[in-house]
């Protein structure tokens, strides 16, 4: 990716330099119980917990579905028992109460102001908020992650005004959108009292342990409460009090700072301009040199009332700070809040929080300081398949004033270096994490990382392949008492010990070499990223092969991305789409009785730099507007069964 513009994978080789073990030995006394990982743990964990009986039942034969072929097409194709409608393009009205309802300009000449009543651009995660008894009339809050200059502005980037910093920053953040089915047509509701757009300018607020602390305090915010904005908004959750939350991922690139970054700025990967978004040249906040503050305002997940278009969102510090992938929350066996979390970098690490009250009944309303107060940790992999939570606790494991951590504020501030000097493993790009409904298992995509086995980066048991371009989705459960493992696995999501196994290594079984082949039974993918459970207990997988991967090498015969289901209980997997050329699939979300899912195609037409050329905006797709239209445009699609039957079945 020439540029590294909106993301930084490709070309980035990860900022984690720290002297962590790649592999954690574990003590004798756990060496001599299990020898081979995998078959050992299914026997511990006994079969039901992995198997089809501890699922909900599916209505339907799972996977009784259509899987349909790899493609190069430039077309969303479903299964020719499902139909695919597009509800919500990039530009399309937001449909916000007494304002206005600006019309797309297929040449981008839109202007700021009127991308604030629109919907912005490369939309990611994504939940849907059922509004009341019908549960085919609801709220989709969705994500924006990031901007394709060249394609947001008429001339692209040819010149440069505050304009287009405004709008690019506009198309930013998430919409909530109020949607409703009526035979079998969705439709976004125009005049809605809960539509709203969140944007990098939105006036935010900060609580939790880092709220006020001196290192979120600037010239335009003395008392380091309300930031502005939220960006690079990726994966997402919806938590059982009935709010969103979202996740602020590459947010260090949209940041110009000083040419030799100091250790921690680097830590974060900020760095000279950045990923080339140019704000800094018309929004002094975004110069880290002169503001060198306002990056410490970025990478925290925020808690947004769908219900609510006046409340202020919330970046809740305790969950960390890090570029956050999603924020997958469930409850503890005693109620509490347990929130899993990504970072999404190469050789990076996996987090969750456990609240310290437990989730009351009345909504957000009553549960507006739970994730203030509880405890964060990181994980740690262990050999044969035991796994265990490492607190990140201000004066515990070394996080003291000798260790850099002054505070529990510095601890989130500074998250990263707070986990390297704890121990945890590095993983090969954490993406979405998804629980099952019924077993509290937890799955995690890895999406890929080829720097994996280079420079003495070398393989460990769940990170198990070197040059990983393929990646893989590790599973777990957690229990308390590692001696008695078996007796006392009980899925309780606080527990702070586990036991992990791997789904699937990704990859083509026809590829040339043998570690690009994987394990999955069924249909192949590579680059899992999108992940989450219907309530049926069925897994959805989403890819992001990047546009630079696409189609090359070990990827030729992988096609463009996709979304794929699988039974957990027996590992089958099936494709159930593929998406048009350039595009990611991502965001992916049920009505709760499962007749409809929403996902959303991002940056279709995507280009292997990320930037289009505004001359031919259609080079490579044109996508979902076809021959008339202008540009391509990434969407929210409504998927459902032609027959009105359950999705997935
Ligand atoms: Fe925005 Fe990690 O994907
Ligand atoms: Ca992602
Ligand atoms: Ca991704």
């Amino acid at each position: 990716m020439g540029q590294g513009y909106g993301r930084d994978y490709e070309q980035g080789d990860g900022v984690n330099t720290t002297s962590n073990a790649f592999i954690h030995e574990v003590d004798g006394e756990r060496r001599h119980v299990l020898r081979c990982t995998t078959a050992a743990v299914a026997l511990l964990m006994g079969s039901h917990t992995l198997t089809a009986s501890a699922a909900a039942p599916v209505k339907g034969k799972p996977l009784g579905f259509t899987g349909v072929p790899v493609s190069s097409a430039d077309a969303l194709v479903v299964p020719p028992e499902y139909e695919a409608q597009v509800l919500y393009r990039w530009g399309d009205a937001t449909g916000i109460a007494g304002a206005a309802a600006p019309a797309f300009s297929a040449d981008a000449s839109n202007s700021w102001q009127e991308q604030l009543l629109q919907s912005g651009m490369h939309h990611d995660g994504m939940e849907y908020f059922p509004l009341d008894k019908n549960p085919r009339h609801g709220l989709l809050a969705i994500n924006h992650e990031y901007t394709d200059d060249g394609l947001l502005h008429s001339d692209g980037m040819k010149t440069w005004t505050a304009d287009k910093v405004r709008k690019s920053q506009a198309a930013h953040g998430v919409s909530v959108i109020e949607v409703v089915e009526r035979a079998g047509v969705w439709r976004v509701m125009p005049n809605s009292r809960y539509a709203r757009r969140i944007t990098g300018h939105t006036p935010m607020q900060f609580s939790g342990p880092a709220a006020g602390h001196a290192l979120l305090k600037t010239a335009a915010d003395p008392e380091g409460l309300h930031p502005l904005g939220t960006l690079n908004n990726c994966a997402a959750g919806q938590t059982p009090w009935g709010t969103f939350l979202t996740c602020e991922e590459n947010w260090n690139g949209y940041f110009s700072a000083q040419d030799k970054p100091n250790p921690d700025e680097a830590r974060y990967g900020l760095r000279a301009k950045g990923f080339g978004y140019r704000w800094h040249e018309f929004d002094e906040r975004f110069d880290a040199v002169k503001h060198p503050n306002e990056p410490h305002r970025f990478g925290w997940v925020v808690e947004i009332d769908p219900q609510d278009p006046t409340q202020t969102p919330i970046k809740r510090t305790a969950l960390g700070r890090i570029k956050h992938e999603g924020a997958t929350t469930t409850l503890s066996r005693d109620g509490r809040a347990v929130v899993y979390m990504g970072d999404d970098e190469r050789f990076e690490y996996i987090y969750k929080f456990v609240s310290r009250d437990k989730v009351k009944p009345g909504g957000y309303r009553a549960n507006k300081d739970i994730l203030d107060h509880g405890t964060l940790y990181v994980a740690r992999f262990d050999e044969q398949g035991y796994g265990r939570w490492l607190p990140l606790v201000h004066g515990e494991g070394g996080l003291n004033a000798a260790g850099g951590f002054a505070s529990q504020a510095d601890v989130v501030i500074k998250c990263r270096q707070a986990a390297d000097l704890v121990g945890a493993t590095k993983m090969d790009r954490p993406e979405w994490v998804a629980v099952h409904p019924n077993t509290g298992e937890v799955f995690v995509t890895l999406t890929n990382n080829s720097s994996r086995g280079k420079d003495g980066r070398m393989v460990d048991a769940a990170n198990p392949r070197n040059d990983n371009i393929m990646g893989h989705i590790i599973r777990w459960r957690e229990g308390k008492g590692q001696g008695t493992f078996a007796k006392r696995l009980d899925g309780d999501a606080s527990a702070t010990e586990f036991r992990w196994m791997h789904f699937a290594l990704a990859g083509d079984p026809n590829a040339e070499k043998a570690e690009y082949r994987g394990t999955i039974k069924g249909d192949m993918y590579g680059s899992p990223d999108g992940l989450q459970f219907d309530a049926g207990g069925l897994l959805w997988i989403q890819t992001d092969i990047s546009t630079s991967a696409m189609h090359k090498g070990a990827y030729k015969g992988i096609g463009n991305n996709m979304m794929l289901c699988a039974d957990p209980a027996t590992g089958e997997t099936k494709r159930f789409l593929t998406g048009p050329a350039g595009c990611e699939i991502t965001g992916v979300s049920f009505t709760p009785d499962r007749r409809a899912v929403f996902i959303n195609i991002q940056h279709p037409g995507e280009t292997a730099s990320e930037r289009g050329d505004p001359a031919q905006p259609k080079a490579v797709s044109s996508w979902p507007d076809g021959p008339t239209g202008g540009r391509p445009r990434s969407a929210t699609v409504v998927i459902r069964r032609k027959d009105g039957g359950i999705v997935g079945t």
